[in-house]
């Protein structure tokens, strides 16, 4: 039931603000059990499709930087092609939100038959993926409806910042009310990302660039504006941007920097400022105002650096629903896809 909302997409948007703390909480002994397998492995690969992909993309980073663990990714449809040398000391780690995307399952078939041990986070816990785990953890956040991944991707955050503080013994700041109230704040206070959502109306290239965790929520933003507003949008890796991607930027391309104040915030900014130079049109989703922002989106500052992921992704969620409403496009039933992929 989509209640008082237009669309199951904006509910689901707005669900959030609970369901990123719900999704932390998780039976004891399953956690343990988790944890315990992922701390013994030889070797880990974690896997995934879409938007799940972009998750295990933050797990890896959290893992190496505050676990010293470290993992490889694999897409769920290049697992065949990567996924030749596990044994049974090894781990693949699945997430995903439906438990039944033909290319992850493909991978865990994959991976048990080299004897591998199979972890994984699902939303629907009688799912294919659970019933094949040897533990899974449940994103908790209830029916996700839209076909866009919203609730079911910052569950998943949620629940590897869990994993991972508690292989790192409680290194991670411990408020994570924080986030919850972070998030209400940004669902609150819509109106700078109403106005960048009209600019680019007719925008036809749109970039989406960010370092470290904000990469992985730069490829995040991108498929967003594809699925819900089909618009060419890429997302970039702000320190290959000399390497390449800058002889694109001219007047009438658009820019989004994701920058809120941690370690790589001056690296972004000089990025900001080169990119600016060539005209294009800057956008800011940060805690802090600059001037080298044509718009800016605020954020609220966070203690724990680490979780600026989980709230940075809600205004991208919000400017791609805005601007599918904003080109008449449907945005819990984009065109050509389907909410849960069980065909290869
Ligand atoms: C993006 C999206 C898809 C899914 C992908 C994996 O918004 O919905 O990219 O994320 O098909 O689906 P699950 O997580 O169910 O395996």
């Amino acid at each position: 039931d989509k209640g008082k909302y237009a669309h199951y997409t904006l509910k689901e948007i707005n669900d959030q603000r609970l369901t990123v703390v719900h999704a932390g909480r998780q039976d004891e002994a399953t956690m343990e059990k988790f944890c315990n397998i992922l701390a013994s492995a030889k070797d880990i690969y974690i896997t995934g499709s879409g938007t799940s992909y972009h998750s295990a993309l933050i797990f890896k980073h959290m893992l190496a930087r505050f676990g010293k663990i470290r993992a490889e990714t694999v897409m769920s449809s290049e697992s065949q092609y990567a996924l030749a040398s596990m044994d049974s000391n090894s781990v693949l780690v699945a997430i995903s939100q439906s438990g039944e995307t033909a290319d992850v399952l493909d991978s865990v078939r994959l991976a048990k038959n080299q004897g591998a041990n199979v972890l994984s986070i699902v939303n629907v816990t009688t799912s294919s993926l659970a019933r094949a785990s040897d533990a899974y953890l449940s994103t908790n956040c209830g029916p996700e409806i839209g076909v866009a991944a919203t609730k079911s991707f910052t569950g998943q955050l949620a629940l590897i910042y869990n994993v991972t503080d508690r292989l790192c013994k409680n290194c991670l700041e411990t408020e994570k009310a924080e986030f919850a109230v972070a998030v209400e704040n940004i669902i609150a206070n819509q109106a700078s990302i109403i106005k960048v959502a009209e600019q680019m109306k007719d925008a036809s290239d749109i970039y989406l660039l960010g370092r470290s965790l904000h990469y992985p929520i730069a490829l995040e933003g991108a498929l967003k504006l594809k699925e819900l507003a089909y618009v060419h949008a890429e997302g970039i890796a702000a320190g290959e941007l000399k390497h390449g991607p800058l002889a694109l930027m001219e007047k009438n391309t658009f820019v989004i920097m994701i920058n809120p104040r941690d370690a790589t915030f001056n690296d972004t900014i000089s990025n900001a400022h080169e990119i600016k130079a060539r005209g294009a049109t800057v956008i800011g989703i940060s805690d802090r105002k600059d001037d080298v922002y044509d718009y800016w989106i605020e954020i609220p500052h966070l203690k724990e650096e680490a979780y600026y992921p989980i709230v940075e992704v809600i205004p991208l969620q919000i400017l791609a629903y805005q601007l599918a409403l904003a080109k008449n496009a449907d945005p819990d039933y984009p065109r050509n896809l389907a909410k849960s992929v069980t065909v290869r």
